[in-house]
């Protein structure tokens, strides 16, 4: 199993906690950034973690912010991602067996180190159920596919310099937290 991991600077302390984790149970990672906890956007990271995973052959994803709920909402517009944001070991583990979640992200603002580590443990020991929830995971799938965004010319024309945001030149110092 490889893991691709992120975080932003709110994440950031936390990701170094998970990544320890990782370590003790011997489990491949590439972490994705942030490298400090200067102040930064979550979507760079989440976007990396995604594409990892779509193109890279990664199994799965770990992203940390504040909340988790940007980097959910994030990672969840890459086709084929499905990332949940989960406060307690139960949430997580379910989203393997009846989602297929493939991203796990939390909130370092919102969970203590302790609660973390047993809800990446329980996330990363779960698999998939299948069964009556092939039909259910099919029918996101479909859903996404159905609805791939094709960007209007006149939208395309007012961001002719649009890069993905993980390349993005990253500001300094201007931004708040
Ligand atoms: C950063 O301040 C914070 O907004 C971010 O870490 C995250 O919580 C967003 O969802």
């Amino acid at each position: 199993m490889k893991i691709a991991i992120g975080s932003d600077h709110a994440g950031f302390r936390l990701k170094e906690q998970v990544k320890d984790y990782l370590d003790s149970r011997l489990i491949e990672y590439e972490d994705f950034g942030t490298f400090n906890e200067e102040s930064t956007d979550y979507p760079r990271y989440a976007e990396q973690v995604a594409k990892a995973i779509i193109n890279l052959g990664f199994d799965g994803g770990i992203l940390i912010c504040g909340t988790g709920i940007g980097m959910s909402i994030a990672a969840n517009k890459f086709p084929g991602i499905r990332a949940a944001a989960c406060s307690e070991p139960f949430s997580a583990i379910l989203s393997r067996r009846h989602n297929n979640s493939n991203v796990l992200c939390m909130g370092a603002r919102v969970i203590g180190s302790g609660m973390a580590m047993l809800i990446t443990e329980g996330w990363l020991n779960a698999t998939y159920e299948a069964g009556r929830h092939e039909r259910r995971v099919g029918m996101i799938t479909r859903m996404e596919q159905r609805n791939q965004t094709i960007v209007p010319p006149t939208i395309a024309a007012e961001f002719p310099n649009e890069t993905p945001e993980s390349q993005e030149t990253q500001p300094h110092s201007t931004q708040t937290p």
